[in-house]
């Protein structure tokens, strides 16, 4: 997600009264650094928070954390970027992340993700138009005695080819979205 301008969109206050939106997912972002007492160290913490509250990363709450640990945007922007647990653009109803961390790259993974790409018309990091599916990647989701690791809808799975990743996608789709179960 490319970030256009550093204004905070939502008009932030200086003081840390919280988010002028009155959001109160806001409120939870607001516990957590109060919690951290505004530390600057916490922003990986909050950037959890964040997503958690609202699914995803976008930039009004890119702008709103690094306002309010007073860091500069990019930085907020690096970090979120740069780990493959926060994401910046809301995910389909069922999504396959692919790791593409060495170990998974060299037995296939870019193979998988180049099968789901044909499969879907997406590439990583997007969602089909319907809304249903995503492709993402990660650099490492720490299993790589399984490589290549593929977690879908959540679910970690290794040692699996690209047909395989394919046909359990279908199952996946043809299931109702796990955000609705849980709900
Ligand atoms: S490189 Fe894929 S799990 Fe570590």
């Amino acid at each position: 997600m490319p970030i256009k301008s550093p204004v905070f969109r939502s008009a932030a206050k200086d003081d840390k009264n919280g988010h002028p939106s009155g959001d109160p997912r806001f409120k939870l972002i607001d516990r957590t650094l109060k919690r951290f007492q505004f530390e600057q160290d916490a922003l990986i913490e909050v950037l959890h928070t964040a997503q958690e509250s609202f699914g995803y990363l976008d930039e009004d709450l890119l702008i709103y954390v690094a306002h309010q640990l007073k860091l500069p945007l990019s930085w907020v922007y690096g970090v979120a970027t740069f780990y493959h647990f926060f994401s910046l653009e809301p995910m389909g109803e069922h999504s396959c992340n692919v790791c593409l961390g060495t170990a998974c790259y060299v037995k296939g993974g870019a193979n998988i993700v180049a099968a789901l790409q044909a499969e879907y018309g997406i590439e990583p990091g997007e969602t089909t138009e319907d809304g249903k599916f995503s492709i993402a990647t990660a650099r490492c989701v720490g299993s790589c005695g399984l490589a290549p690791v593929v977690v879908i809808d959540g679910e970690v799975t290794g040692k699996i080819g690209a047909e395989a990743v394919l046909n359990q996608v279908r199952e996946s789709l043809a299931k109702p979205s796990p955000q609705r179960v849980a709900a």
